[in-house]
C-alpha cells in the first residue's frame, strides 16, 4: 500500500519508493511497472553490453536497451572514454565549443537532406522544434501526424491527438490530425478537408511497416515516403520524417537514404550517442535558417535554446558512436542480427503450435512480435505470459531492440528461453492464460484511465 509519510522507506520495497516520488515510478511511461509482468526487475542498477543486472541481484539479457537508445552496448570503452574527454574538458562552455561545431559538420556531412542541424537533449524537443520551424515556415497550423507511429513527443501538439488529453487546451487538440501509413488515399483526405492548412506532415520513415511499393498511373514504381514527399510539395506543406529510431540503425544516411527520400526536416535522437542524452533536429537551410541570428532585419524564430543542448560529453559520445558504427559495420550486424532473432522466435512458436497467436515480424533491423486472440486482436495476457516466462529464463524482453553487443552467445540464450516460454505459453493458450499468469496483464501506455 503506498503510503504519504516520508519516513518508512527502509520497509517499502523498490517499486512503492519510486511511486511515491517519482509520478508514474519512472521517466517514461514505457518503463512504467503496467508494461511489465510481476515477475520483472523493479529497479536495475547497472548493465554492460547486452546484459542488465537488477538491485536484487538477478542478471538479464536486455532487449529493451534503454527504450533503444543504446545500438551498440551499454558502457562501451570506447563511447565511455570520449565522453569522459568531454567531461575532463569542461563539459559546458560559455560560448560554442570546438566539439559543437565538430559534431554539426559531422551531422551534415552523414545525412544528405541536412544543411544545419540544432542539438537538444531529447527526442521530443527536436520534433516539436520541427513542427514549431514549419508552422513558421508555412504560417499554417495544422499537423498532420502518422497514426500507426505511437511517440512523437510529450508536448501538446503530440499527446492532444492520443486518448490522454488531460491538461491540453482544445485549441491544440483540434490543431493535430492523424492519417494511415502506407494508404496515401488517407493523406489526400485529410489535406482536402483542410485546404491550405497543414503546416506539415510528420511521420516516421518506417517502424512496424516499411513503405509499400505502387506503380503510379504514368507506370513509374514509387513507394509510399516518395507518395508523402510528392503530395507535400504539392501543397506546400513542409515534410518531417522522424529518424528517432530508424537514424543511424536502417543506415549510416538515415532510413530517408534507403527509401529514397528528401525531407524538409528531420530529427534525430536514439542511437545518435549509444545512450547518452543527445538529439537533433535537423534540415534544409531554408527552414532551419529561420532561427538563425545572421540575417539582418529578418523576423526573429525562438528556436530551441537549451542551456545542456550542446554539453560536450554526449556531443563527444555522438561523434565517437559515429566513429564505432562506421568501423565495426554495426547497421550491418543489427540487420542480419534481428533476421536471426525474427527467425528463432517465429520457429519457436511454430514448434510449440502457437503460431497463430505469436509472431515476429517487422523490418529485420528492428523487428517486434505480437501476439493476437483468434480474431486477430493484441491479446496482452499472452503478451505478459510470454514476458513473464522469458524473465524466469533471463532474458527481458519488453520488445526487440537490437544492439552490436547482441551476438552469437545471445542468440543462443535467447533460442533456449523461447524454447522454454513458447512452451508455457502454448499450455495457456490451451489450458487458459490465467492459470499461468502470476499477476496483472499488461496495459497500453495511451489509455485514458488508470
Ligand atoms: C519516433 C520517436 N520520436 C520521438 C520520441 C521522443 O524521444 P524522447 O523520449 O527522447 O523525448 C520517441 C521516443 O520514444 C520516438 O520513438
Amino acid at each position: 500500500m503506498l503510503q504519504d509519510d516520508k519516513t518508512n522507506s527502509a520497509t517499502a520495497s523498490h517499486s512503492e519508493r519510486l511511486h511515491r516520488v517519482i509520478p508514474g515510478g519512472a521517466h517514461t511511461y514505457s518503463r512504467g511497472d503496467d508494461q511489465y509482468p510481476a515477475n520483472a526487475p523493479q529497479i536495475l542498477e547497472r548493465a554492460k553490453g547486452a546484459t542488465v543486472w537488477a538491485a536484487d541481484g538477478r542478471s538479464f539479457l536486455d532487449y529493451g536497451m534503454a527504450l533503444r537508445a543504446v545500438s551498440i552496448g551499454y558502457s562501451e570503452p570506447a563511447i565511455n572514454e570520449a565522453a569522459i574527454q568531454g567531461l575532463e574538458a569542461g563539459n559546458n562552455l560559455t560560448r560554442a565549443s570546438v566539439i559543437e561545431l565538430e559534431a554539426a559538420e559531422r551531422l551534415v556531412d552523414m545525412i544528405d537532406s541536412v544543411d544545419m542541424v540544432k542539438f537538444t537533449k531529447n527526442g521530443s524537443t527536436a520534433t516539436s522544434a520541427a513542427v514549431k520551424l514549419a508552422r513558421a515556415y508555412t504560417g499554417r497550423d495544422l499537423v498532420a501526424r502518422c497514426a500507426q507511429h505511437p511517440f512523437f513527443s510529450y508536448d501538446d501538439w503530440f499527446i492532444g491527438n492520443t486518448p490522454i488529453t488531460k491538461g491540453i487546451p482544445a485549441s491544440a487538440i483540434e490543431q493535430t490530425k492523424s492519417f494511415a501509413y502506407n494508404d496515401i488515399g488517407s493523406l489526400e483526405r485529410l489535406i482536402a478537408e483542410h485546404p491550405g492548412q497543414f503546416a506539415c506532415v510528420i511521420l516516421e520513415p518506417a517502424s512496424t511497416e516499411t513503405p509499400a511499393t505502387f506503380i503510379e498511373p504514368d507506370g513509374r514504381e514509387v513507394n509510399y515516403l516518395q507518395q508523402v514527399e510528392a503530395l507535400c510539395r504539392k501543397h506546400g506543406i513542409v515534410f518531417i520524417l522522424d529518424e528517432m529510431i530508424t537514424g543511424f540503425r536502417w543506415h549510416l544516411k538515415g532510413a530517408q537514404h534507403v527509401y529514397g527520400v528528401t525531407p524538409d526536416l528531420c530529427t534525430f535522437g536514439k542511437a545518435m550517442a549509444n545512450g547518452f542524452s543527445v538529439a537533433a533536429v535537423a534540415g534544409r537551410r531554408e527552414l532551419m535558417s529561420l532561427g538563425s541570428i545572421d540575417r539582418v532585419g529578418q523576423e526573429r524564430l525562438f528556436l530551441l535554446s537549451t542551456t545542456h543542448g550542446a554539453e560536450m560529453c554526449g556531443l563527444a559520445a555522438y561523434l565517437a558512436t559515429m566513429d564505432f558504427l562506421e568501423r565495426y559495420d554495426v547497421v550491418d550486424h543489427l540487420w542480419a542480427y534481428g533476421a536471426d532473432l525474427q527467425a528463432a522466435i517465429n520457429a519457436a512458436a511454430e514448434h510449440a503450435g502457437i503460431a497463430k497467436h505469436f509472431y515476429a515480424a517487422g523490418p529485420a533491423v528492428s523487428p517486434y512480435y505480437a501476439t493476437v486472440t483468434g480474431e486477430g486482436a493484441p491479446w496482452m495476457e499472452l503478451r505478459t505470459l510470454f514476458a513473464q516466462e522469458m524473465i524466469k529464463q533471463g532474458v527481458l524482453m519488453p520488445w526487440l531492440a537490437l544492439s552490436y553487443r547482441h551476438g552469437e552467445a545471445e542468440l543462443e540464450k535467447t533460442r533456449e528461453a523461447l524454447a522454454h516460454a513458447m512452451e508455457v505459453c502454448a499450455r495457456g493458450v490451451a489450458e487458459g492464460i490465467d492459470k499461468y499468469l502470476i499477476g496483472p496483464a499488461i496495459k497500453p501506455v495511451f489509455r485514458r484511465f488508470n
